[in-house]
């Protein structure tokens, strides 16, 4: 198959073989990228209009027990400043994104022993008795089947963990060996069988990724079917020790939006704040190649800087105003809007509107 009939199988069938996928990802000409952007274009503007979902970010910790190589946040990383939320400032955050027109509120963070079932519980419940009309995302790496059924139970919504690649033997060249990439796995399920709407995502152009990497992600995917999906580049930091690796490319990862939203139509799929990073209109390029999310930070500014998992993040001295106005005149400028809405998963069939 050539460029074109795979990409219209991938539309047609929402589906192509790893071989397709290998062959896509590593033959694709310029005009075959404008032919799948544009497809992708119309995938999700078949779903969601033009109507972009918005989610509160609010970086609960940058405390971590792992050591994931790229991170910038990993333990061994003696620069890192540590901070933690207090249950608090995390509600202050709430506070001042509802009234910004938020309706999901993500609390992300890294692996950081404090945050106990039972205060993240709290939390959670807390949030969901004030906004009832809210969504609660968590994004608290693997706690394992047990914690999430009790995250459930107090409330929260959506779970996002990034299976960060599919291919064992490259997890494993990403992470600390007390780590595995079957173990991630095993828990994306667990949180899918519990109820979660639940994100899994890759980095693209992360150390040792080939184009076969890539195609098994596209396809994990397809087996674990997931309500969101979260890819951004690869961005070396400097106390790391892949410093001195590229970054991800853009077209790359441009031209993995633009598949997934056609392997994957109602996803809810960000375009990131590291597509951001790496390119000045990176986020409007990431939704005019399928995406149909963006994540404005409502952190407290002054530690915003502390949560450095890559080098150059965008949006450090912002407040949350000052973002969301940022965004809905990026936004608008391609032709869509935010909308203050959940923006849940939509259920076969559905259309905005
Ligand atoms: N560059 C880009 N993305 C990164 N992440 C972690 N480190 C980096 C990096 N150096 C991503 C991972 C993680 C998410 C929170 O951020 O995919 O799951
Ligand atoms: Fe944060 Fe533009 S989105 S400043």
């Amino acid at each position: 198959m050539n460029e074109l009939q795979i990409i219209e199988k991938l539309k047609t069938e929402q589906t192509a073989t790893r071989d397709e996928l290998v062959f896509l990802l590593n033959n694709i000409t310029d005009s075959g990228r404008e032919t799948l952007r544009r497809a992708a274009q119309e995938t999700a503007q078949a779903v969601f209009g033009n109507k972009i979902y918005i989610r509160g970010l609010i970086e609960i910790s940058s405390v971590c027990k792992n050591d994931c190589l790229y991170c910038g946040l990993r333990r061994s990383n003696q620069n890192a400043v540590r901070y933690r939320l207090t249950e608090e400032q995390i509600l202050d955050c709430c506070a001042k994104g509802y009234a910004l027109g938020f309706r999901t509120f993500v609390l992300q963070g890294g692996e950081d022993g404090y945050f106990t079932d039972e205060v993240v519980c709290g939390v959670v419940r807390e949030i969901k008795s004030r906004y009832p009309d809210c969504a609660v995302t968590l994004s608290l790496g693997e706690r394992g089947e047990e914690s999430f059924k009790k995250l459930f139970d107090a409330g929260a919504d959506r779970y996002l963990l990034r299976h960060e690649t599919a291919d064992l033997e490259h997890y494993a060249k990403l992470h600390p060996p007390n780590m595995s990439g079957e173990e991630r796995q095993r828990q994306l399920f667990a949180l899918k069988a519990i109820g979660f709407q639940t994100g899994a995502g890759f980095m693209v152009g992360s150390p040792y990724q080939t184009a076969e990497n890539l195609a098994d992600d596209l396809l994990f995917l397809k087996r674990l079917s997931p309500q969101m999906c979260g890819i951004g580049p690869f961005i070396p930091h400097k106390d790391t020790q892949f410093r001195d690796y590229s970054q991800g490319s853009l077209t790359l990862t441009l031209t993995l939006l633009s598949v997934i939203r056609l392997m994957h139509p109602r996803v809810l799929l960000p375009a990131t704040t590291a597509l951001g990073t790496i390119h000045p209109k990176g986020r409007e390029l990431g939704i005019l190649h399928g995406a149909n999310v963006v994540m404005p930070n409502l952190s407290p500014v002054e530690h915003r800087k502390d949560y450095a998992i890559y080098d150059n993040k965008i949006c450090n001295g912002e407040e949350a105003a000052e973002c969301l106005a940022c965004l809905k005149r990026r936004i608008q400028s391609i032709g869509y809007e935010i909308v203050t809405d959940r923006g849940d998963a939509p259920a076969a069939g559905f259309q905005y509107n």
